[in-house]
């Protein structure tokens, strides 16, 4: 049976590039799948986290989820710590995957950068959380943005050999040959990889330090249109067709964000916009991006003044995913050969 499980960092800066990449495709499964959503706190901490801001950050995650459509009630909505499974499943995938593997994550060299040897080793081993993120619930299907593909190969590339590694102890305990599926990556659409307004060869990011980079989904109408305003361009009118995108990033990322948001194809947009000036695109960009976010972010401001009401939702969502986790979690020690309770 099919399952979605999907995660995002609750590291502030919640922004266009999360929300078309990933929480946009979230709300759209919820209408075909049984989905898991999670605020990564564990994954946060990889990098140091102010404690008070780590918290309103987790709610604030969770109160997006919930003012882009996701309902609670239907999926399971909850933070990554409340359900120990994952921390147990981690250490087993420590243990399965291995140095070359995770030597080659180009996230861990970006956000290493230099300093490498004062990386945190959980920075280091943070896809191994990822894949127990996922797998501690069997889940199927995970909805991303291009950026966290690599992550995704190496969490099907642990599953193989977790289950080649215990086939002989999977076997005859009703599991068939295999325990884990191998998850499939959903990545698709025109906005898997939305970039920064201010430079287009650089990915829209959380941690930028110029806020012009990208809109915030608590940006209200004024913010968003001064920011599309202010995106880099170059100074060609749109080309009419798909081809005259190639070579001009900028170009592209502002005409991929309105098929994003217009649920269109690129070349929908540029069989309306082909020819246009700029200053004519961005106004009809800004009026599409202002009706689409401003009431998420709204909605987001008036949430996170209920913190009680949003805890009570995480732990809804944590007990309710702890039953299937911790269903899991036995077989996992079973087929390990851990001694248990
Ligand atoms: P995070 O918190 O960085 O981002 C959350 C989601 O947003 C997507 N995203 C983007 N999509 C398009 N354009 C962008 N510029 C852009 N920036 C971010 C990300 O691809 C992601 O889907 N490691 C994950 C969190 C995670 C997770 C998981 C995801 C932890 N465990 C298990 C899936 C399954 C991350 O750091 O996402």
């Amino acid at each position: 049976k099919e399952l979605v499980f999907s995660g995002v960092q609750p590291t502030g800066n919640l922004h266009l590039g999360n929300y078309l990449g990933a929480i946009t495709k979230f709300v759209t499964l919820q209408e075909t799948h049984d989905c898991i959503y999670c605020v990564v706190d564990m994954h946060a901490i990889t990098v140091w986290q102010d404690p008070a801001e780590l918290t309103r950050n987790t709610r604030e995650v969770t109160a997006a989820f919930i003012a882009a459509g996701i309902d609670p009630k239907k999926n399971i909505v909850f933070n990554q710590s409340q359900v120990t499974g994952h921390a147990e499943l981690a250490w087993v995938f420590n243990c399965v995957a291995r140095m070359g593997w995770l030597n080659r994550m180009t996230q861990f060299k970006e956000k290493a950068g230099k300093d490498r040897e004062n990386a945190s080793v959980g920075l280091y081993v943070y896809p191994n959380l990822m894949a127990a993120d996922i797998l501690v619930y069997r889940a199927t299907h995970v909805p991303v943005g291009e950026d966290q593909k690599q992550h995704l190969e190496l969490a099907r590339d642990i599953a193989q050999k977790f289950n080649n590694d215990y086939g002989d102890s999977i076997r005859g305990r009703g599991f068939g040959d295999v325990f884990f599926p191998l998850p499939e990556p959903i990545i698709q659409g025109p906005a898997t990889r939305v970039m920064s307004l201010r430079d287009g060869s650089k990915k829209m990011s959380k941690s930028e330090p110029s806020d012009y980079s990208r809109i915030n989904l608590t940006d209200d109408a004024d913010a968003i249109a001064q920011k599309i305003r202010k995106a880099k361009t170059d100074p060609e009118p749109l080309p009419s067709e798909l081809k005259g995108l190639e070579s001009r990033p900028e170009a592209d990322n502002l005409v991929g964000i309105f098929a994003a948001l217009d649920h269109k194809t690129k070349a929908d947009v540029l069989r309306d916009y082909g020819g246009a000036q700029f200053s004519n695109f961005k106004s009809a960009l800004v009026d599409l991006a202002v009706t689409k976010l401003g009431p998420i972010g709204g909605e987001m401001k008036k949430l996170v003044q209920d913190p009680a009401h949003i805890d009570a939702i995480l732990a809804d969502g944590s007990e309710r995913a702890a039953k299937i986790a911790d269903e899991n979690m036995k077989a996992v020690k079973d087929i390990v050969g851990f001694v248990r309770r």
